[in-house]
């Protein structure tokens, strides 16, 4: 029997119309994984005439608060409406009704998570906000339950995806800040004032957010230490370069002896250092536990699908332990792995050979029979060797029986000498 568990949705802006999206592709897996089907009954909007970027047919859709906070047959509020005032109203409401509560509102947490969390304890009642840091990483969960026999030592995030891209554009394409930071609003991420971003607001009520999963406290918005990038100039990125380093803007929480660090502002870093790697809109947290020693996270942190991730997770845990679901599936079930022969990449090869006219012509001819591509060729004398040279051949995606086939034939050639080698080539690892 399916456990079905109705949601009362406040907002169906781009997080609420990828939940809903998300709902539907996975309701099968769902019930197949956990005997759990989720509905969304009602749905709470500013306009409800608007068009939306999913399919609502089935939603009762409203414009009053009370339609879903009233209703005793809603089992769980997801609130996704951003702003402060109504949705702390929405929030409380909805735990002291010991409704359950899924918010991706990073303003609201950040303010009011204490509040909040102390109002979910009194009434033993889930407020999960996974969606209000870091987009679809799943850091508050790793913090709260993954990290547990841990006391983290430090954490050092790139938490706002619209400065990230603009620092990546300005070091990596020489862009101004100016054109940086229009390309970040055409992409959708920036938020509707921008200065929350450059200026380092947005990070720093995710931080507040952060720091209190990590430390168990709340701290002051006072307290933190704040400063943006729109400072930042063309001969910063010079000298950055110059010292193998790169400028990220970092939110860090740091325990110390006598107090806490908490501040968030541009940084060099090495241009090794794994936080350095994460370019454009990415998002990452990297952090110290002294049981884990060092772990980072990183992923997209905004967007409809990749918000929608956490939203949608956060709902199904909460479903999980307010109706015990267990998983149903248990792992036996044989699932068929690809054959080997049946892998598709790029390839590299190699073959020692002999230093005659016409070897590449010959080994190009069986690769080519084989239906197989070449990208590249180079070719060059063994050093101190007479006579023999190394053949370098990067091909095109193919099949690797192709290459098997291929190979076998090419080292049976009379200038070949020894067995071909080949190394699969994996440029995206998507
Ligand atoms: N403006 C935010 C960012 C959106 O750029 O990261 C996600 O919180």
């Amino acid at each position: 029997m399916a456990n079905k568990i109705r949601l009362g949705v406040f907002g169906l802006g781009t997080v609420g119309s990828g939940l809903i999206n998300i709902i539907q592709k996975r309701h099968d897996r769902l019930m197949s994984q956990y005997g759990i089907e989720l509905e969304v009954a009602k749905a709470v909007v500013r306009t409800p005439s608007k068009k939306r970027g999913c399919d609502v047919s089935g939603i009762q859709i409203s414009r009053d608060f009370h339609d879903i906070l009233d209703d005793p047959s809603i089992d769980i509020v997801v609130e996704l409406i951003g702003g402060t005032q109504e949705a702390a109203q929405i929030v409380s409401s909805a735990l002291r009704a010991d409704k359950p509560v899924v918010s991706a509102n990073k303003a609201l947490i950040a303010a009011q998570g204490p509040e909040l969390y102390r109002l979910s304890s009194e009434h033993k009642t889930p407020l999960y906000a996974e969606a209000s840091v870091g987009g679809g990483i799943p850091i508050l969960k790793t913090l709260r339950e993954s990290l547990v026999a841990n006391r983290i030592t430090s954490l050092t995030a790139i938490i706002n995806g619209t400065t990230n891209f603009i620092l990546t554009k300005m070091e990596e394409e020489g862009l101004s800040y100016h054109e940086s930071l229009k390309l970040a609003g055409e992409m959708g991420f920036a938020e509707a004032d921008p200065t929350m971003d450059v200026e380092g607001f947005d990070a720093m009520q995710k931080l507040r957010i952060l720091g209190a999963h990590m430390l168990g406290g709340a701290f002051p918005e006072g307290d933190i230490l704040c400063e943006g990038i729109s400072g930042l100039v063309e001969s910063d990125f010079r000298f950055a370069r110059s010292q193998g380093l790169v400028i990220k803007l970092l939110a860090i929480a740091r325990r110390r002896s006598d107090g806490m660090e908490l501040r968030v502002h541009p940084t060099l870093i090495p241009r090794l250092h794994p936080l350095a790697s994460v370019r454009n809109e990415f998002n990452a947290v990297y952090l110290n536990g002294d049981a884990v020693g060092e772990v980072m996270l990183s992923g997209r942190g905004a967007g409809s699908l990749p918000t929608a991730s956490a939203v949608y997770a956060d709902i199904v845990d909460i479903c999980r332990r307010t109706t015990k679901a267990v998983r149903l599936e248990d792992g036996s079930q044989p699932l068929r792995v690809i054959d080997a022969d049946e892998i598709e990449t790029e390839y590299y090869l190699r073959w020692t050979v002999l230093d005659k006219p016409g070897v590449i012509g010959e080994v190009a001819g069986v690769l080519g029979r084989h239906g197989i591509s070449v990208s590249t060729v180079s070719a060059e004398l063994v050093p101190n060797v007479p006579d023999l040279g190394e053949l370098e051949i990067v091909v095109h995606r193919t099949q690797e029986k192709n290459i098997r086939c291929a190979m076998s034939v090419i080292d049976r050639l009379d200038s070949i000498r020894g067995k071909g080698t080949f190394i699969r080539i994996e440029r995206s690892l998507a």
